[in-house]
């Protein structure tokens, strides 16, 4: 068979002992970083805030007695977290200071003197020119203003590099951070500062001497078999007994998740990817794909003092070592007083906020449009309708997928059909609806806003969405090698004119 999502595992170099590899909830949980504005201004109304990250080397601490080599948003793995009101317009300036790095073993860009780069942010936020297109890079010494208007409504999106061919080790070596849009409904229902709580899921492997270790098996994936939750492996973190809310992004390279609680005891899902539910729906697990973020609340109310509630990996492989891939982490809960004040203490919300793409219509649809998502059986190359990356750039970057109307609604089946493969398809631009699996009703987890979809093993997802701006944007498989090698295409709305969008004149000196 196959190797899923979960399903292959290849191991950390022999030689690690358990002095410095750690096996189980040693680290204290660690809360992202944060990133605060250089600068806030008003323009005719409008706030601005301007933030600036550098993409360099840094050093992390992930086993307990060996550093390990990364390339951060300042150096910092995860990277650090952008957090506005919506409606702020942010300007974000990606500093590439990759000068002279090369990957081993790597072909790309031998000829340059370090790594390109391109940011890409999810969460249908960004005109083409700062939406990350792969191929409008920022060489090394370069930097690259971006420019978000957040008018869309509260949600957990993330930044992480896009670079042609580059996005899977750019990712894996650190270039990733969330993001967070705040607004007035989601102030009103859930849980906000300490209680808020995001977090980003990654898998690791490692040498023997600290350093990671690459190995995308062919192109099929990268597995880790350490997991790490904000950098850190299996982490233990204090809670008190109250209601918590969970923003948690899978930032893995290739592996998906089937998280659940060791209690037994149902989550509380909220949000997914493009922000709030209709509707609250309670699971007791759920399938979490490379890019997809969930929001959910956990109600720790009903757990005594001293309990450990944790938060487990459903992996099915048989090959793989369940001490290690089968944990994700722990929460202790503790005798801290509680604030009873805050309303959100207690609350599961059951309503919620029915945004717009929720609203839809499959009748609005204008289209119904097909994309498979394969290996070539000519090439054997990962595809999306025999198109690859590099019959793009072919082209002249003319070659789409699909050319929707601007303000066209349609409804594509998205349908994975090699043997045993699933594919996290992402489409840029927009929030879509998943209308049905299979001809079925979608899982009770995803039946909010998204902007990836989870198409498993013979599966046909049928999606619904909104095209409402004009310009050429990606879509693209989330497994991040499958990414590379070249399961990326990408659809024009409208009839955009110059400058075109892969254009890499925006791309300033530093
Ligand atoms: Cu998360 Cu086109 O990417
Ligand atoms: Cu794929």
């Amino acid at each position: 068979t196959q190797p899923l999502g979960n399903e292959v595992l290849t191991k950390s170099a022999s030689g690690l002992s358990d002095r410095n590899f750690p096996r189980a909830y040693q680290a204290a949980f660690r809360p992202l970083p944060k990133l605060a504005p250089y600068e806030v201004s008003w323009d005719d109304g409008v706030r601005v805030e301007k933030y600036s990250v550098s993409a360099r080397a840094g050093m992390a601490q992930i086993l307990p007695t060996m550093q390990t080599p990364v390339i951060g948003y300042n150096g910092m793995v995860p990277g650090p977290t952008i957090s506005v009101d919506r409606g702020t317009r942010v300007h974000l300036r990606v500093r590439n200071k990759l000068e002279g790095l090369q990957y081993p073993d790597h072909e790309q860009h031998s000829h340059s003197s370090g790594l390109y780069l391109s940011t890409h942010l999810h969460g249908h936020a960004s005109l083409p020119e700062f939406d990350g297109y792969a191929d409008d890079r920022t060489a090394p010494g370069f930097c690259k203003d971006y420019v978000y208007e957040n008018d869309q409504p509260a949600r957990s999106i993330w930044y992480h590099d896009h670079a042609t061919h580059l996005t899977t080790r750019n990712v894996y070596s650190g270039l990733a951070a969330q993001y967070h849009i705040h607004d007035e409904a989601e102030r009103a229902l859930l849980p906000q500062g300490e209680f808020d709580v995001a977090m980003t899921l990654s898998d690791i492997m490692f040498e023997a001497d600290g350093r990671a270790r690459f190995d995308d098996k062919d192109h099929s994936g990268l597995w880790g078999d350490v997991i790490l939750v904000n950098g850190q492996p299996w982490p233990v973190m204090k809670v008190q007994r109250r209601v918590y809310r969970i923003r948690l992004l899978n930032g893995s390279i290739s592996r998906s998740y089937k998280p659940y609680l060791s209690t037994g005891h149902a989550v509380h899902m909220v949000a997914t990817d493009g922000g709030l539910m209709p509707a609250t729906q309670s699971v007791t697990s759920w399938r979490h794909a490379p890019a997809e973020r969930y929001e959910f609340l956990i109600d720790f109310t009903k757990y005594a003092p001293g309990t450990q509630v944790r938060l487990l990996n459903a992996s099915n492989d048989k090959n793989v070592d369940f001490d290690h891939t089968n944990k994700i982490m722990a929460f202790q809960v503790t005798d801290a007083p509680v604030d009873t004040s805050d309303p959100t203490w207690k609350t599961i919300p059951q309503t919620l906020v029915p945004s717009d793409v929720m609203s839809l219509k499959t009748s609005q649809s204008s289209r119904t449009r097909y994309l498979q998502l394969k290996k070539s059986d000519v090439t054997n190359i990962w595809n999306i309708n025999e198109t690859t990356w590099a019959d793009v750039i072919a082209s002249g970057y003319t070659k789409v997928l699909a050319d929707p109307a601007l303000g066209a609604v349609e409804m594509w089946d998205l349908h994975t059909s090699s043997g045993g493969w699933f594919h996290p398809l992402h489409i840029h631009l927009v929030d879509f609806q998943i209308v049905s699996r299979n001809g079925r009703a979608p899982f009770a987890w995803e039946r909010g806003p998204k902007d990836v979809a989870y198409v498993g093993p013979d599966e046909k997802v049928r999606v619904l969405m909104r095209f409402d701006r004009e310009g050429r944007y990606m879509v693209h498989c989330h497994n991040l090698p499958h990414e590379d090698h070249d399961m990326m295409g990408q659809f024009r709305v409208g009839q955009p004119g110059d400058p075109d969008p892969h254009d890499p004149i925006t791309a300033v000196e530093p």
